[in-house]
């Protein structure tokens, strides 16, 4: 093995093209394949940038060329030569210096490898737990190290934009106490402070908006934020925040300011030109028409809500659940008439995983008979009623789902989203944002038997729907807002409430106690009172946007050193077992030995 010895990269192994022919230059990176033609080696040289074919020639330099025969993949060289072009036949248009290739008179061996865990090409499939235990060689792969590199331009793009709107990019505690987003939280025990615990933040709130009285007036960070939740392809134990918060301003400013934030990423980072302003739709109508609070309205396929219309019909099934107050909702499945028995039972089976006792359906015949299992407890009018409201032509397949509203719209959405992508409805080339408004302020925990915030407990009501709060919080809605790209919630946000009498309220109406508030959030109270401007924010999850900028199916694909569903790092094996001194050190007795 040999150090540099005082070589010096004139180019990365991206650089080279026809016009540098002649010249000498030197190269370092990785040895990605080496062949043999007739005496001649030909290696592949690779780093960061790209690949560059260099060359050995016996005939040239005969031992420069004995010295290459020991050359393995990954192994480390340093490369002097000189441009030359390649032979007409031997180019290869597929790379940038396809061109050209170096041939060498100087060989440092920089260091050697051994054989990978895993070959690099980007069409060999590896085992993701492979992959996390030698990330940094999974990494190697430009599609990878791409996922990184548009990482890069995301948060620079992002800081350049809000640097230029007056944010200020201002650090926040990661020792802290618990903030209310709602998810189990990661403890730290504090050695010096016995039996005290911090806990790390699920997110910046309380800052931000403690920020916000000091009169800093737009903040921003694109931080790191900590939850101990079950995890799936969207969601890792710490995951990255684009997380803002401005004073003086109300949805409309902070709807133009994302908007603009947004046009300008794709551009500077995909070249895609969107519109503004972003389609708009409230929380209870995105409910209705697609069955969740995040639709995908890159295709139609839409719920009808067909309650009314079968409440008197014979269908057991469908009158016992409206007679306890459930909801049945249905979906034109269009031109699916041709779905066999199989698929209608598989997509029973699929809406089941999300509920549904069942999934009734309807096969739409000439003259717009119905052939189905149901269609005797239906009379010809019931019939033509729910064909008229689906749109229901020939050749048609008409799903149904009858029970309460949730399970209803959770199974429906699914179904939605599994036929869209069954029919290949979805255009994956582009992006709907969509902003889904008026949010109830409080939902009813059934465990917890009291209402509990559907945002955080920090949001302010809508000033118009204050009345309800006592008598019927339920339909209170809120000023949070969320923005859902092509059906993933990628960020949330709210209004604040800035005066101290209607956070109280508030508090009142989540059953916190007074004495419990003030013990989580006294200080938060106490900013309220001392001069609190009016303010609001959101954040985005980094991790998620990124995830569909680079057209991957999940997080971990954008993240350097991600964790695997059970929140484990293959990597370092971390979480690990700590020393029985550091536990007593922490006043932690172990129960698990
Ligand atoms: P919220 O809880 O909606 O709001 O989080 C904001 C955004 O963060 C992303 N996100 C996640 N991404 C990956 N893994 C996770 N476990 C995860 N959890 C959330 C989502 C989400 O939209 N403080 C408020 C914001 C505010 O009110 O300003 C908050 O954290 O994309
Ligand atoms: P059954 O009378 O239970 O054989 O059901 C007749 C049809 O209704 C079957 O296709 C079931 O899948 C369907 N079904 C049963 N329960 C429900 C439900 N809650 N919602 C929608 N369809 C249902």
């Amino acid at each position: 093995m040999e150090s540099m010895g005082g070589l010096k990269r004139s180019h990365s192994c991206n650089d080279l093209a026809v016009e540098n022919v002649g010249e000498v230059v030197t190269l370092m990176g990785w040895v990605l394949r080496r062949r043999d033609h007739g005496g001649v080696i030909f290696i592949d040289l690779r780093d960061r940038w790209g690949i560059t074919q260099v060359v050995f020639n016996p005939e040239v330099h005969a031992e420069v060329h004995d010295k290459a025969h020991q050359l393995r993949s990954e192994w480390i060289i340093a490369v002097q030569g000189r441009v030359e072009r390649r032979p007409p036949a031997m180019e290869n248009p597929n790379l940038k210096t396809g061109a050209i290739e170096v041939l060498v008179d100087t060989l440092r061996v920089l260091n050697s490898s051994l054989t990978p865990p895993f070959p690099l090409d980007e069409e060999v499939e590896v085992s993701e737990n492979l992959r996390l235990k030698y990330r940094y060689i999974d990494l190697r792969r430009p599609s990878m190290a791409a996922n990184l590199i548009m990482r890069h331009r995301v948060a620079q793009s992002v800081r350049t934009y809000l640097d230029a709107n007056n944010f200020l990019e201002i650090e926040t505690p990661v020792l802290t106490r618990s903030t209310p987003e709602g998810a189990r939280d990661y403890l730290v025990p504090s050695r010096v402070n016995a039996g005290k615990f911090y806990a790390l933040p699920q997110s910046p709130q309380l800052f931000k908006q403690l920020l916000m009285v000091s009169g800093l007036d737009r903040y921003y960070q694109i931080v790191r934020c900590f939850r101990d939740e079950d995890l799936r392809a969207d969601r890792q134990p710490e995951f990255t925040q684009i997380d803002m918060e401005l004073s003086f301003v109300e949805e409309e400013t902070i709807y133009e300011i994302i908007e603009s934030m947004m046009l300008k990423l794709f551009k500077d980072v995909l070249g895609v030109v969107l519109t503004a302003p972003f389609a708009r739709i409230t929380y209870e109508e995105a409910m209705t028409r697609f069955g969740t609070d995040r639709p995908d309205t890159r295709f139609e396929l839409e719920l009808v809500d067909l309650t009314e219309t079968v409440k008197d019909c014979s269908f057991n099934v469908f009158k016992t659940v409206v007679n306890k107050g459930g909801q049945v909702k249905s979906i034109n499945a269009k031109g699916c008439g041709d779905f066999s028995r199989k698929d209608l039972d598989d997509l029973t089976g699929y809406v089941g995983q999300f509920g549904a006792k069942g999934l009734a359906w309807v096969k739409v015949k000439t003259g717009g008979e119905w052939q189905s299992p149901i269609t005797k407890f239906f009379k010809a009018e019931e019939r033509e009623n729910i064909s008229r409201e689906l749109g229901a032509e020939e050749n048609d397949v008409l799903f149904f789902v009858a029970d309460t509203k949730m399970v209803v719209n959770q199974a429906l959405s699914e179904l939605r989203l599994e036929l869209g992508r069954k029919l290949g409805l979805i255009n994956t080339s582009t992006y709907n944002f969509v902003w889904v408004e008026d949010f109830p302020l409080l939902e009813y925990d059934h465990d917890e038997k009291r209402h509990v915030a559907v945002h955080h407990p920090f949001t302010a009501p809508k000033e118009e729907d204050l009345k309800f709060l006592e008598k019927d919080p339920g339909q209170v809605r809120s000023r949070a807002y969320d923005l859902v790209l092509n059906g993933i919630e990628i960020g949330g946000g709210s209004i604040r409430i800035h005066q101290k009498e209607l956070q109280d309220e508030i508090f009142g109406a989540l059953g916190i106690a007074r004495e419990e508030a003030l013990d989580k959030f006294g200080f938060l109270l106490q900013a309220l009172e001392l001069g609190a401007p009016p303010h609001g924010g959101i954040a985005f999850g980094l991790d998620r946007l990124l995830m569909i900028m680079a057209g991957r199916e999940t997080i971990r694909d954008v993240i350097a050193f991600p964790k695997t569903q059970k929140a484990t790092c293959p990597l370092t094996e971390a979480p690990a077992s700590v020393a029985r001194k550091q536990l007593t050190e922490l006043y932690l007795r172990p129960d698990w030995e």
